[in-house]
């Protein structure tokens, strides 16, 4: 709590050995909050942070170890690298507190300097670098006391996107080269989905959902997580009894079915919104009105595939199609989705929430 701030409520997480886990979320989620309580930088109102069995806090028992008797490395948002030091001195400083015997910091330093590629550079002072020098030189200094943990708040969001996607791959390698327990926290879900092990999904101070890169954009729990991630399709559907007794889900206000699986859970009458990714909707050439037939409105030539805005009686669908059979505006398009990509949640009363146009 700051003051009258809930900046992170209920939240609860676990960092395997050597993983690296990533907190995602919009701006204002909580992500520094928590890598800082993570830190020993903030103390938490309640709840319990440990590392390895080691019991860090503990907001009941009162229990507080101090941010330098925790293990770990942090990379900051800003690099907060010191302008009137050198290269060397900015990665010797952690040690030097540590009183650390001079020779051994020359060791350490310039063998960590090596890792990051900075080698070269140990003389140099810390204004004459590029923004991704002094990042790496951030990374050395996080790095160069062997933390168990290493957190880092997003540390490549002030690099330019062509360094900044260089960097996503040498700071993994790095990362699994060291082997160690790394706490990333970024806002942009491509550099999640490339870098982590597993993603912890944050919304205003909560978890929405925790799991592989593959499992939340595949399989998100709720439409926070789909949205977040990507791009979605979001229809308004109604739980209906087939004439077989079967469950389906009927797209409101256009009579189409949908055959998607799992639906044992939900009643007949139940109001319910079918999410599916552009991707999971192939758009095929029709030659007649019918059950999932629209019309092409747009469509863009993307790396390899087509994708297609599709008007849909009163919704606008977004698909893909074949580069070879490419769909021109106005035709008709039959939009074939495939079941088991399909996600369904309850609406909320008076919600309607489709892609209405
Ligand atoms: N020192 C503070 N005093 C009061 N409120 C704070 C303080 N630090 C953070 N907050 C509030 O706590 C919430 C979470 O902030 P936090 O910095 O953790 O978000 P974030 O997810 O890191 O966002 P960003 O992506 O913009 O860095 C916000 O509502 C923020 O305004
Ligand atoms: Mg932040």
């Amino acid at each position: 709590m700051f003051g009258t701030v809930t900046a992170v409520n209920d939240l609860s997480f676990e960092a395997k050995a050597g993983e690296f886990l990533t907190l995602l979320g919009p701006s204002g989620c909580g992500k520094t909050t928590t890598l800082r309580l993570v830190a020993g930088l903030e103390r938490p109102d309640r709840g319990e942070i440990q590392v390895g069995g080691r019991l860090l806090s503990s907001a009941t028992s009162g229990l507080f170890v101090p941010p330098e008797r925790r293990g770990m490395g942090m990379v900051f948002q800003s690099y907060a690298i010191w302008p009137h030091m050198t290269v060397f001195e900015n990665v010797a400083f952690p040690l030097q507190e540590l009183r650390v015997p001079r020779a051994e910091i020359r060791e350490r330093v310039m063998t960590i300097l090596g890792t990051v590629g900075l080698g070269e550079l140990h003389a140099r002072p810390a204004p004459m670098l590029s923004g991704g020098q002094q990042q790496r030189v951030a990374l050395a200094r996080a790095l160069v006391s062997n933390p168990e943990v290493l957190l880092l708040d997003e540390p490549l969001s002030n690099l330019d996107a062509r360094l900044r996607e260089e960097m996503r791959f040498e700071l993994r390698e790095m990362q699994a080269k060291l082997g160690i327990t790394s706490v990333f926290v970024t806002h942009d879900q491509a550099e999640a989905m490339t870098l982590s092990d597993r993603i912890v999904v944050m919304n205003a101070g909560r978890i929405e959902q925790e799991g592989s890169p593959q499992e939340v954009y595949q399989r998100p729990s709720t439409r926070f997580v789909m949205d977040f991630l990507g791009r979605a399709n979001h229809l308004p559907a109604r739980i209906r009894k087939g004439d077989d007794g079967s469950l389906v889900a009927e797209v409101e206000e256009s009579g189409f079915c949908m055959p998607v699986g799992g639906l044992e859970s939900w009643q007949h009458g139940q109001e319910v919104l079918l999410a599916f990714r552009p991707e999971a909707v192939e758009a095929q050439a029709a030659d007649r009105d019918g059950a999932w037939v629209g019309v092409v409105r747009s469509s863009v030539y993307v790396s390899g595939h087509v994708e297609y805005v599709v008007e849909l009686g009163k919704f606008t669908v977004r698909a893909t199609g074949p580069e070879d059979a490419r769909l021109p505006h106005d035709a008709r398009a039959k939009l074939c989705v495939s079941p088991r990509a399909v996600r369904v949640w309850p609406r909320a009363a008076g919600a309607n929430g489709g892609n209405a146009r």
